[in-house]
């Protein structure tokens, strides 16, 4: 059983997506231990508590400096002994140690095909505003690997959503979530789960 962490700041729809897919029966062998939110206000907290899933808040403005604030980040994320840690609108740099703690085991959504509309700066409906403004005809969503860099990490799964006329950021992300990250994120936690099951639907194209 894959124990996957959850770090939200916001709403938490994507961690929504993710424990519906595992009750469903679609994403299989993971189980979400925690979801931690930099944020106390979180309504993903709410989300967790309501699924019966621990909630932990650590915000930095309750610690001293930023260092104190990311020792206290890992050292809650290591009391889960976790295998998978997943950025689902964590809107916090990932500290060093963690990400080398934690190497090929973060995962991360974007809502941009990567590379497009990515790295610093690009966040919520930010990366919304700027595919419209470039006029691009097809967005997306991302889910990739963290390393050290910003959205930088190599891909693990993609999909391409269509942008359509009149659409405005906050019409286009609401289409790129439930055509692309809603599903895609589950779909990523399922692969790393069941590797062999992975591997054999790129081999056959089907699950077997
Ligand atoms: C999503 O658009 C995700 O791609 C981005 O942050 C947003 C989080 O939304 N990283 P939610 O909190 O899951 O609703």
């Amino acid at each position: 059983m894959l124990r996957v962490g959850v770090l939200v700041s916001g709403g938490g729809t994507n961690l929504q997506a993710v424990l519906d897919a595992i009750d469903a029966g679609t994403v299989e062998n993971a189980r979400v231990e925690v979801v931690i939110s930099n944020n106390a206000k979180a309504y993903a907290l709410e989300r967790a508590r309501k699924h019966g899933v621990a909630a932990e808040c650590v915000c930095p403005k309750d610690f001293e400096n930023r260092a104190q604030f990311e020792k206290e980040l890992l050292r809650r994320v290591d009391a889960y002994g976790l295998d998978l840690i997943v950025l689902a609108g964590f809107l916090v740099k990932i500290p060093a140690a963690m990400i080398e703690k934690y190497r090929n085991r973060i995962i991360n959504i974007h809502p941009s095909l990567i590379p497009s509309f990515c790295g610093v700066g690009y966040y919520g409906l930010k990366v919304h505003e700027a595919a419209l403004a470039r006029g691009v005809k097809i967005t997306g969503a991302t889910v990739h690997f963290v390393d050290e860099g910003m959205d930088s990490g190599p891909i693990l799964l993609q999909k391409a959503v269509e942008v359509k006329a009149g659409d405005t950021p906050e019409i286009l992300q609401r289409r790129v979530m439930e055509e692309a990250e809603w599903k895609l994120l589950p779909q990523a936690i399922h692969m790393i789960a069941n590797p062999q099951r992975a591997a054999c639907v790129q081999a056959f194209g089907a699950e077997r």
